[in-house]
C-alpha cells in the first residue's frame, strides 16, 4: 500500500515573533521542515505536499523535491488539509499527516504508526505521546474503557482536561478518501474561531468508522516547536542525539555539552572532538583527527589524521595530515595539501597549498596556487587584489619566501627560488634564483655622535 503525505507549514508561526516562517528555523542546522520531510520519507513516504501560506514564497524557494499548495488564508489545520484537497483526487491509501514544527520525529516512529494503522481497520490513527508538561498541545480524551473519543485544545480545555498529560502529536493516518469526505463537516465552533483538523476524528466515528490511538513510545521525538524556547529545547535534545550517534560509531566528544554536530555531518572512528566546537553544514571529517578546542568547521571535507585548534574554516578541503591552529582562516575554494602546518594567525582563500608546505604565522595567502614542499616566513603576504580585479599568485615546489614578503599579483615564484626577508616582489622569479627587492642597507658612521 503506498503512503503519502500532506505536511503543514502555512501557520504565520505568530508565538515566534519572528520575521521568517517558523518551518524554516533551523534545528541541528537543518530546516525544522526538511527533517520532517526525511522522516516522511524514511518511513516509505512516495510523494510529500506541503502547505505553505504564511512565507511560502520563501518556503518553496528553500525546500527542494516536494510538491506545494497555498493555503491563501490560515484558518487552522483542518482547512490547511482541505486546501491540498485537489492534490489528492486520484489518491488511495494511507495518507500521512504531519506538522512542519516537530522536527524530531523519526522514520521509525511514522513506520510503525502506518504499521499500526494498516494493521487495523481504522479509517484513522492518530500519534499521541504523554507529555511530562503537556501546555500548548491538544488533549487526548478517551472513553472510560480506553477507546479514543477526540482531541480538545488548550484554549478550549476545562481544568480537568488541562491536567492530562496524554496529547496529540500532530501526526495522523488517514485512508485518504474518506478524510476528504469529512473535511468540509467541521466547524469552527471553538475559542480560537479556526477549523482543527483533530475535529475530523469524532466526526468519522459519527459516520461509523473507527479511529484508532496509537501512543508514542519516545514522548521527546513528538515535540513541537511553537515558540523560541522550545526551539532551543529541540535543538539540544537534536544536538545529544547527534553526539550519542557519532560516539556510539567510534567517535569521541570530550564534552558533549559544548559540542554542536549538525544533522549531516560525517565524522570517522577515533576522531576526537573537543569541547566548544562547531561542525556546520555538509562537514565530512575523516579518522584519527584530533578537532578543538573551539573549531567552526562549515561545509568542510577534511581527511584523516588532521589536528586543528581554535580555527574557522568553511567550504574548503583539508588534507590527511595537516596540523592546523591556533587562529586560523581557511575560506572558500581552498584545498590544503597532505601534511601542510599552518600555524597561528593565518588566513588562506582561494588556494591551493601543496603537499608538506609550511605556513607557520603571520600570512595572508589569497588566490594562490602553492607546490610541495614550500616555507613562507613569517609576516608574508601575497597582494591579490589591485582595487579592482583580483590577481593569482604561483609559488614552485620547494621555494623560499623569506619573512616580510610581499608578493604583487600576478606573480610566479619558480620551483627553488629564495626569496630575500622583506622583499616586495612584483617581477616572476625564475627557477633556484635568489630575488632581493628592497633598499639597500646603509651604515652610517658616527652619526650617533654627531646627534649628541
Ligand atoms: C496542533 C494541534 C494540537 C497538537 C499540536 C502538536 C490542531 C488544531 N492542534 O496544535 O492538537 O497537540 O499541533 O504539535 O491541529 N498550520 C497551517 N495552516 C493553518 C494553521 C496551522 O498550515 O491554518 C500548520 C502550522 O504551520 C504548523 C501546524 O499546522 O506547522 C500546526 O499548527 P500550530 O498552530 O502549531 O498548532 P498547535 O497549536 O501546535
Ligand atoms: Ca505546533
Amino acid at each position: 500500500m503506498s503512503l503519502e503525505t500532506i505536511i503543514l507549514a502555512a501557520g504565520k508561526g505568530t508565538r515566534m515573533r519572528s520575521k521568517l516562517p517558523k518551518v524554516l528555523h533551523k534545528v541541528g542546522g537543518k530546516f525544522m521542515i526538511q527533517h520532517v520531510i526525511d522522516a516522511a520519507r524514511n518511513a516509505g513516504s512516495e510523494r510529500e505536499v506541503v502547505v505553505i501560506g504564511s512565507g511560502a514564497e520563501l518556503v518553496r524557494e528553500l525546500i527542494p523535491n516536494v510538491e506545494f499548495v497555498l493555503q491563501e488564508e490560515q484558518l487552522g489545520t483542518g482547512h490547511a488539509v482541505l486546501s491540498a484537497k485537489k492534490s489528492f483526487e486520484q489518491s488511495k491509501g494511507t495518507v500521512l499527516i504531519l506538522c512542519g514544527d516537530t522536527p524530531l520525529l523519526t522514520g521509525t516512529l511514522l513506520e510503525k504508526l502506518f504499521a499500526a494503522h494498516k494493521d487495523s481497520n481504522c479509517a484513522a490513527t492518530i500519534l499521541t505521546a504523554e507529555m511530562p508538561n503537556a501546555t500548548g498541545y491538544g488533549r487526548v480524551i478517551r472513553e472510560t474503557d480506553g477507546t479514543f473519543r477526540k482531541i480538545v485544545e488548550e484554549k478550549d480545555a476545562t481544568e480537568l482536561e488541562k491536567k492530562i498529560r496524554e496529547v496529540n502529536a500532530g501526526v495522523y493516518c488517514f485512508d485518504v478518501q474518506k478524510l476528504f469526505g469529512v473535511l468540509e463537516k467541521i466547524n469552527n465552533d471553538n475559542a480560537q474561531g479556526e477549523y482543527y483538523l483533530p475535529d475530523a476524528l469524532p466526526i468519522l466515528m459519527a459516520e461509523g468508522e473507527k479511529v484508532g490511538a496509537f501512543s508514542a513510545e519516545y514522548a521527546d521525538e513528538t515535540l513541537g516547536i511553537n515558540s523560541r524556547i522550545q526551539l532551543a529545547a529541540v535543538d539540544r535534545i537534536f544536538r545529544m542525539k547527534k553526539n550519542r550517534s557519532l560516539m556510539n560509531a567510534g567517535v569521541t566528544i570530550v564534552d558533549p555539552n559544548t559540542t554542536f554536530i549538525d544533522s549531516e555531518v560525517q565524522i570517522g572512528q577515533d576522531t576526537v572532538i573537543h569541547p566548544n566546537t562547531y561542525i556546520e553544514g555538509n562537514t565530512i571529517i575523516g579518522e584519527d583527527c584530533k578537532i578543538g578546542p573551539n573549531i567552526r568547521f562549515t561545509d568542510m571535507k577534511v581527511g584523516n589524521k588532521v589536528t586543528a585548534q581554535f580555527s574557522y574554516c568553511h567550504e574548503a578541503e583539508i588534507c590527511d595530515g595537516v596540523t592546523l591552529g591556533p587562529y586560523v582562516h581557511i575560506r572558500p575554494g581552498t584545498t590544503i595539501g597532505a601534511n601542510v602546518k599552518i600555524g597561528n594567525f593565518v588566513e588562506v582563500k582561494n588556494s591551493d597549498i601543496g603537499e608538506g608546505s609550511k605556513l607557520p604565522h603571520l600570512q595572508y595567502i589569497g588566490d594562490t596556487d602553492m607546490g610541495s614542499g614550500v616555507n613562507v616566513g613569517c609576516g608574508s603576504v601575497t597582494c591579490n587584489y589591485d582595487g579592482k580585479q583580483k590577481f593569482r599568485t604561483k609559488i614552485g615546489d620547494n621555494a623560499f619566501i623569506g619573512c616580510n614578503t610581499n608578493l604583487v599579483a600576478p606573480v610566479n615564484v619558480e620551483e627553488g627560488a629564495y626569496i630575500a626577508a622583506g622583499s616586495t616582489i612584483t617581477k616572476d622569479v625564475p627557477k633556484n634564483n635568489l630575488a632581493v627587492a628592497r633598499a639597500r642597507q646603509t651604515n652610517i658612521e658616527v652619526w650617533n655622535d654627531k646627534r649628541k
